[in-house]
């Protein structure tokens, strides 16, 4: 048998209708934010299904969890694969959690078809691939390319005030796994990446396979504006410093300077807090994050200075600042991996087309340490960060057959 004919559909199907009890939504969704007591438990019944096909386990300082499946050559380096299984707080049950599983199937579908590699096969979920519990998101491989600091990212506090590095110590209590030796990060010789696409292209053009070729570059900021407490039914107009006015004056301009004719800059402001949050205190404090995505890294040069401008003009009477809390270039793919891809999608005789991604995933810091790819699937018309996302199975199958064929070339290679 080939690895690939011992992709098992309702196994795969199984595992992802499991992982969705783990904060599972009355919508269907899932509020896995990154290292809650949810996510703990997702790592458990990870390590567990490892353990019980005999694989190894272990984990990092930033809480990245492997599971191993050895090759015949010890000294060989391994091939990696994997996503993340943190969510939005109104997530989908596929968004990175099929990347992580479709791994796990593969190192089963290897061990099942008695598929012996030159190299270790590894599967991995990263921590905080999310970012919206705790800023930047792809923490957990950024950290593990070298991008970020260990020490910077482990003092990082979310929206409540509680410090990342107690969040996982927390997490790595409840879900234990062997701690690796030294600093995040160890040599790789390829790493493949499955995902939903997140868009509504694949479907739309009637494709099983997204074989990636390119993730474009992204960047996150945080405005904050400080205005003065004051009585909301006394405070004349003239004499307010209206933080939330402010912030609402910087945001329409914002949206103004990002409007491109052809759509492709991308510009959300997906959260905004309001302080003291009363409403009959005028606002004293208010800050927004802004996710900006474009392929050009020119392009957001410019209108990141765009937006300093704007912060810089349109607040007074209050003061402004804005902090870029995350860069990431644009990422091309390793030709070998995408062609890779490409040929292994159409030996399965699988409907396919080239295709760059608008979301951001680890992929674009892994591919900066060895060659990489990433292969799509198609979601339910394009529907992502949303409880109602949803993939068929054998969709679910199918890039995992995938999958599996590219990781077992790679590892004899
Ligand atoms: C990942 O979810 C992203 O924001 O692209
Ligand atoms: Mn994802
Ligand atoms: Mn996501």
């Amino acid at each position: 048998m080939s690895a690939a004919g011992a992709v098992r559909e309702d196994r795969l199907w199984q595992r992802h209708v499991d992982m969705a009890k783990l904060g599972g939504t009355p919508k269907g969704g899932v509020n896995r934010q990154a290292l809650s007591p949810e996510d703990a438990a997702a790592r458990n019944l990870l390590a567990s299904w490892a353990e019980a096909r005999g694989f190894s386990i272990s984990t990092d300082a930033i809480g990245n969890l492997f599971v191993r499946r050895d090759g015949n050559d010890p000294k060989a380096l391994p091939v990696l694969s994997g996503s993340h299984m943190d969510s939005q707080p109104t997530g989908g049950r596929f968004d990175g959690m099929y990347g992580v599983l479709a791994a796990f199937e593969a190192l089963e579908a290897l061990e099942d078809a008695g598929v012996k590699t030159k190299r270790p096969v590894m599967a991995v979920a990263w921590t905080n691939e999310e970012g919206s519990r705790f800023q930047p998101g792809a923490m957990g491989s950024a950290v593990f390319a070298g991008h970020n600091k260990l020490d910077e990212m482990l003092t990082v506090k979310d929206w409540k005030g509680v410090m990342l590095k107690d969040a996982l110590a927390e997490t790595l209590e409840t879900a234990p796994a062997p701690m690796r030796d030294g600093k995040p990060g160890f040599p790789l010789d390829g790493y493949v990446e499955a995902h939903i696409e997140q868009g509504p292209r694949l479907e739309n053009e009637k494709k099983t396979i997204g074989v990636v070729t390119a993730i474009q570059g992204s960047r996150r900021y945080i405005v904050e504006t400080l205005g003065e407490e004051a009585h909301a039914g006394t405070t004349p107009r003239a004499a307010r410093k209206d933080a939330f006015a402010a912030a609402l004056r910087m945001a329409q301009a914002m949206y103004e300077a990002t409007t491109d004719k052809d759509d492709t800059l991308r510009f959300t402001i997906g959260r905004v807090d309001v302080s003291p949050g009363s409403p009959n205190t005028v606002p004293g404090k208010t800050s927004f994050t802004i996710d900006m995505r474009h392929p050009s890294d020119a392009v957001l040069d410019a209108h990141e200075k765009k937006l300093r401008e704007i912060v810089a003009t349109k607040a007074a009477p209050c003061p402004a600042t804005i902090e870029r809390v995350m860069v990431v270039p644009p990422t091309d793919f390793a030709p070998m991996v995408v062609d890779l891809v490409r040929a292994k999608t159409n030996a399965l005789g699988l409907s396919n087309m080239d295709m760059p991604s608008g979301a951001g995933h680890d992929a674009m810091h892994i591919a900066s340490l060895c060659p990489t790819g990433m292969i799509f699937v198609p979601c339910e018309r394009g529907i992502s960060h949303n409880e109602i996302e949803n993939a068929t199975p054998s969709d679910l199958a199918a890039g995992a057959r995938v999958l599996v064929e590219v990781l077992t070339e790679l590892a004899n290679r």
